[in-house]
């Protein structure tokens, strides 16, 4: 089989075009909803699909406790190596069903737009009763989702695109595939990004199928009723308080309160 992208912590970040100072942003906006829809001071935060968290080691460094989840084992020991100084632990988990040794949460985050690798009903209110075991009372549960209107519903695997992205002095070759989907299928489509990374003499090329699903204010709103445990208070276009969903251009944050 191949592998994921994601046992190669530091290219999936250009892979995934991320931009410097994206992180730092993503973090102030957190702790900027916090402040505004919290009830009292966040002391204590659950990364979920952490990877080797990048937003819990800010966070940590900052004096904040930070509790990471996450199922690769290549991401963890890359979030260990890279922060050993305390304030940041990671557990091997699936974010769909689990339950920590832990203190409760003041706040859990699900960032870099990974929310639709829960796939259907079940999981999804398995996740969110997993998150809601973890959290306390009026805790703030916020998830970062792609705005995802616009794809093309497709019959056949299709090439969408492809690009070279340059790392130091390495190449990888990036190829992104839309894949057809049943029309009974809680997702919208699946994307295939397939990566070529040309390392000296022995090229590697990694395959990922991340389904994409089409999720909306209402639709969070609802799952989190459903849930039991969670009730959505506010829906953040892009990293804006200002801007109006109307105008949101990529991605939407959901934010959730532990009832
Ligand atoms: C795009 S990375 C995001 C990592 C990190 N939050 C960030 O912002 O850089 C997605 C992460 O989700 C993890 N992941 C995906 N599905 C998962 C699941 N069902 N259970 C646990 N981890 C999962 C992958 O291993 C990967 O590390």
């Amino acid at each position: 089989m191949e592998p994921s992208i994601y046992e190669f912590p530091d290219i999936f970040r250009r892979v995934h075009m991320e931009r410097p100072g994206e992180i730092p942003a993503e973090v102030r906006f957190l702790k900027e909803i916090w402040s505004r829809h919290g009830n009292g001071p966040v002391r204590r935060v659950l990364d979920i699909a952490s990877g080797n968290s990048p937003h819990g080691q800010i966070l940590a460094r900052e004096g904040t406790t930070v509790v990471g989840i996450d199922r690769s084992p290549t991401m963890i020991a890359a979030g260990r190596r890279e922060f050993s100084s305390g304030g940041l632990r990671l557990y091997r988990r699936n974010i769909v069903n689990f339950s920590l040794p832990e203190r409760p949460f003041d706040a859990a985050i699900l960032m870099s737009e990974t929310f639709p690798a829960i796939a259907d009903n079940d999981a999804l209110i398995a996740h969110l009763r997993s998150v809601g075991r973890t959290l306390r009372r009026g805790a703030i549960y916020t998830i970062d989702i792609d705005r995802h209107d616009g794809i093309e519903l497709v019959k056949r695997r299709r090439l969408w695109r492809s690009r070279r992205v340059q790392i130091g002095l390495l190449r990888v070759d990036v190829r992104e595939f839309h894949r057809p989907i049943a029309w009974r299928d809680a997702m919208h489509s699946i994307y295939e990004l397939e990566c070529t990374i040309r390392f000296p003499g022995h090229p590697v090329r990694t395959r990922d199928l991340i389904p994409v699903r089409y999720t909306t204010p209402p639709t969070i709103d609802l799952l989190a009723r459903a849930s039991g445990c969670f009730a959505m208070v506010a829906a953040y276009p892009d990293l804006s308080f200002t801007r109006s969903l109307d105008r949101c251009r990529g991605r939407w944050f959901a934010v959730l309160r532990r009832t």
